[in-house]
C-alpha cells in the first residue's frame, strides 16, 4: 500500500493520504498525488472526489526532513514537478471536495486549496507557514490563496506563517463549511455523492469555465462560456433534463 491511495464507493473516489503522524508529503507521495488525480479523471466510477487526510490530520505539508538538505540546483526541478502534481489535482475535470481534519499547513492547505470546495472540522487549523521556514509557499499557495481569499488576507497568513482555527478561516473565505470532527468525512461524502448525481459534462464544463475564466480576460471567459454553453445543447444529459423539466414539472425534474 502507498502512503496515498485512491479509495471508490458510490460514484464518489477518495484521495486518501495515510502517513502517520501527519501525512507529510514527501517526494513518493507529491508524485503519486499526479498519478490518482490522472486515475480519478479518467474512470468512469468516479463522479465526484474527496481529499482526506484521516481523522486526526490534513496534512502538516511538505516533508522539512526530506527537504532539508535539498539544494537550489535539485528545487528547480523538484518545485515545477510539485506544482505539476498540485495542478493535476486542481484540474481534475469533476467536482472535488477536501475534507480537513486537526492540521493543514503548508503543502497541507495548498492540497486543500487544489479542491473546489472545502469542509473543514471545528478543530482544523490551517496556514502557510513557510515563511517560519524562510521559505514560501511552493505548491500554489501563493497564488490560489490570494485567488481565493484576495491579496491582503492572503499576504497576512503567509507573512505571518500563523495558523488559522476552523471558525476564522470560515470567515476568511479559507473554508466553505465547519462541522464537528467526527462527521467531516460523513458530510463530505453526502456532499460528493449529491454533486456525483449530478451532469458530469455540465459539471465539467462549469468547473473549466470558472476556473479558466480566473486566468483570463472577460471577453475571453465570456467566449469559453458561450461555446461550453452550446456544445451541452449536444449531450444528453441537456436533452433530458429539459424534456423532463416540461414533461415531469419542475419539482421531479431530473438533476433537480
Ligand atoms: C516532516 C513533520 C512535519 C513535516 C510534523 N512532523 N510536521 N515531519 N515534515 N512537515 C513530524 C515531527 O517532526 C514529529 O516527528 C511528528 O511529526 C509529530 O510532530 P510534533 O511537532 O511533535 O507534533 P505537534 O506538537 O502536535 O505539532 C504539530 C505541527 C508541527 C503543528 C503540525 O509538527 C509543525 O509545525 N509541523 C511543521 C508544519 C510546517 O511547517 N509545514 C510546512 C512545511 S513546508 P518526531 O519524529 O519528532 O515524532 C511546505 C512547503 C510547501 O509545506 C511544499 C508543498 C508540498
Amino acid at each position: 500500500m502507498s502512503s496515498v491511495n485512491l479509495e471508490v464507493s458510490g460514484g464518489v473516489g477518495t484521495i486518501r493520504l495515510d502517513r502517520p503522524p501527519m501525512n507529510a508529503l514527501n517526494i513518493a507521495i507529491q508524485d503519486r498525488l499526479r498519478e490518482l488525480a490522472a486515475e480519478a479523471g479518467r474512470r468512469d466510477d468516479v463522479r465526484a472526489v474527496i481529499l482526506y487526510g484521516g481523522e486526526k490530520v490534513f496534512a502538516a505539508g511538505a516533508d522539512i526532513k526530506e527537504m532539508r538538505d535539498m539544494d537550489h540546483a535539485g528545487m528547480v526541478v523538484r518545485s515545477r514537478e510539485l506544482q505539476e502534481s498540485f495542478t493535476a489535482v486542481a484540474r481534475i475535470p469533476k467536482p472535488v471536495v477536501a475534507a480537513v481534519t486537526g492540521y493543514a499547513l503548508g503543502g497541507g492547505c495548498e492540497l486543500a486549496l487544489c479542491a473546489d470546495f472545502r469542509i473543514a472540522a471545528d478543530n482544523a487549523k490551517l496556514g502557510q507557514p513557510e515563511i517560519l521556514l524562510g521559505l514560501i509557499p511552493g505548491a500554489g499557495g501563493t497564488q490560489r490563496l490570494a485567488r481565493l481569499i484576495g491579496p491582503s488576507k492572503a499576504k497576512d497568513l503567509i507573512f505571518t506563517g500563523r495558523q488559522v482555527k476552523a471558525p476564522e478561516a470560515l470567515a476568511l473565505g479559507l473554508v466553505d463549511r465547519v462541522v464537528p470532527a467526527d462527521e467531516v468525512y460523513e458530510q463530505a461524502h453526502a456532499w460528493a455523492t449529491r454533486l456525483a448525481q449530478g451532469p458530469a459534462l455540465a459539471l465539467r464544463a462549469a468547473k473549466e469555465t470558472v476556473d479558466a475564466g480566473l486566468e483570463t480576460d472577460l471577453e475571453t471567459g465570456l467566449a469559453l462560456e458561450r461555446n461550453w454553453f452550446a456544445g451541452l445543447f449536444a449531450t444528453e444529459d441537456r436533452e433530458r433534463g429539459m424534456r423532463s423539466f416540461v414533461e415531469d414539472g419542475p419539482g421531479k425534474a431530473k438533476f433537480r
